[in-house]
Formats: structure tokens, sequence, C-alpha cells
């Protein structure tokens, strides 16, 4: 008999039929999450789980008597509680490396909207407000030549900083909780104190996961820190940020703007401030949505047809 398989993810049909050769799925087909009571009453019918942003830990896995395997649709699994999962047995996968370089691509669309203000002056175009010569009131920041800090140095950060040294001369320096030598030695880029980056960067990228250590690593005391001609870049989690104290620099004018694919909330709230501020460019987490990298990291979840 086939084993049974839960995805509440949207995966595409191929990725289905791939599945479908090997294991019983059920899938989830609504574009909101999983409802967890329905999660919980559910899922001790399955031997597999694919998910992206459920929560795995021991009131779900104390309940999932069958489970073997769950896969994160995801490379980040900060909704994984890894000791709960090793104490249950149940494997655990997510999606590394398939996403790196679309997460830098885009990663570099924050960069340069933000600072070129490119979300900004696309609604002035579309909204009927160019009527002649543009003046400096609209005119945007350099992005090539000048100095991006990165914060969290993993496969995604080596990314950007290659797109940075390579395609933009910029001046790259990270900090990391271990330092890359490699990486630096083949990039031409430097380590730096969490402090003298904060304090010297025209651009700073924030790409750490979320673990209790990173929870809120970037809040009002870092903020004083920056420049307030830079501009601060978020893709990795919303909660490695203080998104309040965020909210009130950007008030303040200690920081010039932000790009942001991540928040605290997700969906964010629609009367989130954030959403007010022409100078913050706000995307609904994409990092990774491509057809291609999607549909790449679909067939990660392929480790449940090994059941
Ligand atoms: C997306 O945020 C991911 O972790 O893959």
């Amino acid at each position: 008999m086939k084993k049974k398989v839960l995805v509440t993810e949207q995966i595409p049909e191929s990725v289905q039929n791939y599945l479908r050769e090997q294991v019983e799925i059920k899938t989830w087909d609504s574009s909101e999450q999983m409802p967890r009571e329905q999660l919980l009453a559910e899922i001790d019918q399955y031997h597999g789980l694919i998910t992206a942003k459920d929560k795995i830990d021991d009131e779900l896995l104390n309940r999932a008597k069958n489970l073997e395997v769950v896969s994160n649709v995801a490379v980040g699994y900060d909704n994984f509680d890894v000791e709960a999962l090793k104490r249950s047995q149940v494997i655990a996968t997510h999606t590394p490396y398939v996403l790196d370089e679309t997460v830098a691509d885009l990663i570099f669309g924050l960069i340069l909207s933000s600072a070129r203000r490119i979300t900004e002056l696309d609604q002035y175009v579309k909204q009927g407000k160019w009527k002649k010569g543009i003046d400096s009131s609209l005119f945007g920041r350099n992005v090539h030549h000048k100095k991006l800090g990165i914060i969290g140095m993993g496969r995604i950060g080596e990314k950007v900083a290659r797109r940075a040294k390579l395609g933009f001369e910029m001046e790259v320096t990270y900090y990391n909780r271990s330092k890359k030598e490699q990486i630096e030695k083949d990039l031409g880029i430097g380590y730096q104190e969490m402090e003298e980056l904060l304090k010297e960067s025209d651009f700073i990228l924030v790409m750490t996961p979320l673990t209790k250590e990173t929870h809120h690593l970037i809040n009002a005391k870092e903020f004083k820190k920056m420049k307030d001609t830079c501009f601060f870049i978020n893709a990795s989690r919303g909660a490695v940020v203080n998104e309040k104290e965020m909210i009130q620099a950007l008030e303040d004018k200690e920081i010039a703007g932000a790009g942001l694919d991540v928040f605290e909330q997700e969906p964010v709230d629609p009367d989130n401030p954030l959403l007010k501020m022409n100078n913050v460019v706000t995307l609904p987490h994409i990092g990774s949505a491509t057809a291609e990298t999607r549909e790449d990291m679909k067939f990660a979840a392929k480790i449940c047809c090994k059941l």
C-alpha cells in the first residue's frame, strides 16, 4: 500500500504527478494556510508532510503517530522545533542551494528599487504626475561603488556579495558568526565587526536565519549607528529586525529608506505604517518566487517519495 503525504503548500501539477507515482498525496488547495486545528486533527493519518509555514513542534509531533518525514519547501526552517523533531525521530528537510541565485537577484532588486526610487517613481509616472522634466526632489542615490555591509554571510550572502563586487564594483564587508576566509579571498571582500559595519555602510543587508540568537538582532540601537543616508534591506525573516523600532528610525530619518521582502507579521497588516512610506519598498515575501526556482524547490520535496 502506498504511504500517505499531506501537502499544505501549493505545488505545481508536475510535482504532484511525480509524487503520485510513489505515494498517495492529499493537497491543500487554498492560498490561505491550512488551519492549525485541522492540521492537528488530521496529521496522524500521514507518513509525510510537505509544508512551508506550518509550525512543527511537540504539539504536532505528539499527534503525528505515523509521520516519518517533514519537507519544508523553503530554505529557512524557523517553523521547525529541531529538538522536538530529534525527540520524535522525524526526518526534516529544507531546500538550500536551489534558490540562492534567485534570492540574490531579488535582493539586488530591493537595493536598486530603494536607492533609485524605482517603485515610487513608477507610481509617479502611472499617476500622470510626470508633466515636465524631473527636479532634484526626485533624484535617487548611486548604488555602484558604494559600500554594502552584509550581516550573515551564508550561501545567499555570498551570491549577493559576488553581484555587488563584480557587477556594481561596490566595496563589500560582512559580519558573520564565523569568518569566511575563502570567500574573502575569492571575492576581495572584508570582515567587519557589527559596530563598524553599521556605522560605515551605505547599504546594509540582513541575511541571517531567524533563531533565538538573531531574534530582534537589529533594533533601535543598531539603527542609531547607521548613516542617515543608509538603505536597509531585509530578505531573511521579519523578526530578525524589531519592526516597530525600524519604523521609528524611518520616521526619525535615521536611515534613508528600506527594501523589505519580509515582515514580522505576514501577510503584512494593511495598517502597517511601512506601507505608507514612499522610501520603503515592500514585497510579499517573494525572494525565491520565480517559476523556475519554485519548481526546483518543489522537487526537493521528493524526499517524501523515499517513504
Ligand atoms: C523563503 O523565505 C525561504 O526560506 O525559502
